[in-house]
């Protein structure tokens, strides 16, 4: 198209639709653009100090678009597009085009589609009862952590621990795992808020509804270069029947490695790291995996890994499915997302550090052959969720029946 009669097309629209909804689709492009390239970069293993510059610089950005279409290029107020005055305002002016057309076009689009999710078709039944373990401890367990005062805030849900139990029909499992339980664990963030006795109660809380076959830590244990202190004394609550096995994540990485590894052992469990191990769950052979990466690689070496095995990984995020599904992974379980933290109503997650951006923020996926689950975990480096409460989740196997189709007789 013309380049002349495309800048009098858009000028036309410009100058038909009212000032606030042109102000508005541009800031909603611009914030859509810079939060999920936000996401994006955060999915990526950076050194720390990088995210968080990044983070600040990008919201930043973010706050000052709204000024920057109004008042420095003032098209709301001329209502011109300008594309003959120097570089600095026809570049301007694409990129107050381009964020019409993610705000208008792009953003509902994705939008819709992430409203649209639906869960897994293995998950057959789902359950949640949310405690208020202030409300069952007697005090609010601030404790005291480096962002304690956030957890205060009103509304704030931090607190709330929501214990889901999911069942999963699966075709491909041995007869004798039907009931097989598992408990998954994830994003504890040891820090000093909450305190001791949240993570206390909510492990004996895990135990009320028996104990689990397999227990399934995947990662952000320890956030502090102190409560590695708390994992034996936690951790060593728990009871299994069959093993527990745990993996590290991005917060472990920036912390002393080798010694939150050593905690999780004397807690009794198995450390996966980016490996895997063949065990016997109820007299049938599994595939268990661990997958750090990409803050610790390289990938587990599946090369001599029995096939037709069932797989089960543990991976701290759940940017690793493209992984899981090429190396035909059963069942996946992830977390590192928490749910995005802070949720909108209706709209739904905002921030969520991952390459897919909010696609998988939390719930079940399948992406055949693997069935992922993303649990929104049970805290977080800061202590604010909004929306988005805390969650531990009871995963129970059901072999699903496949009907069975008899040929018609001929006589
Ligand atoms: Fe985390």
């Amino acid at each position: 198209m013309d380049p002349t009669a495309l800048s009098a097309c858009l000028q036309t629209v410009a100058d038909a639709l009212p000032w606030w909804l042109l102000l508005a689709g541009a800031s909603i492009g611009h914030g859509y653009l810079f939060f999920v390239g936000l996401n994006v970069f955060y999915g990526w293993p950076w050194p720390r100090r990088l995210l968080k510059f990044t983070r600040k610089i990008d919201v930043l950005f973010i706050a000052f678009g709204p000024v920057y279409f109004s008042l420095i290029l003032d098209i709301f107020g001329s209502r011109s597009l300008t594309w003959n005055a120097g570089i600095v305002l026809s570049f301007l002016s694409t990129y107050t085009v381009l964020c019409w057309f993610i705000g208008f076009g792009v953003a509902p689009f994705f939008e819709t589609l992430y409203l649209l999710r639906r869960p897994a078709p293995q998950l057959v039944k789902e359950t949640a009862i949310a405690y208020d373990v202030a409300k069952e401890l007697g005090y609010q367990p601030i404790g005291n952590g480096k962002d304690a005062k956030l957890s205060t805030l009103p509304f704030n849900q931090c607190f709330y621990v929501e214990f889901t139990e999911k069942t999963f029909a699966l075709p491909n499992i041995p007869d004798a795992w039907d009931g097989l339980t598992i408990l998954h664990l994830t994003d504890l963030h040891f820090c000093g808020t909450p305190d001791r006795a949240y993570y206390h109660w909510v492990m004996e809380r895990c135990m009320k509804d028996g104990t689990p076959d397999l227990i399934l830590l995947t990662g952000d244990v320890v956030d502090s270069e102190w409560h590695h202190r708390w994992v034996v004394p936690m951790l060593g609550k728990l009871r299994w029947n069959i093993g527990a096995f745990a993996i590290l994540g991005n917060h472990d990485a920036w912390r002393d490695v080798s010694l939150i590894r050593k905690c999780l052992r004397r807690a009794r469990f198995t450390v996966l790291a980016n490996s895997w191990q063949q065990i016997e769950v109820r007299g049938e052979p599994m595939i268990v995996i661990g997958n750090e990466c990409p803050w610790f690689t390289p990938l587990p070496d599946l090369s001599a890994c029995p096939e037709h095995i069932f797989r089960l990984v543990l991976s701290h995020t759940p940017d690793q499915i493209a992984w899981a599904r090429q190396h035909k992974i059963d069942l996946m379980l992830a977390g590192h997302v928490h749910g995005g933290q802070i949720r909108l109503p209706v709209l739904g997650s905002v921030f969520v550090p991952s390459r897919y951006s909010r696609k998988y923020d939390s719930g079940t996926f399948f992406e055949a052959p693997t069935l992922m689950h993303v649990s929104r975990g049970l805290a977080g480096q800061h202590p604010l969720r909004f929306f988005c409460k805390p969650e531990v989740t009871r995963i129970v196997l059901r072999k699903k029946r496949m009907a069975i189709v008899s040929e018609p007789r001929t006589q």
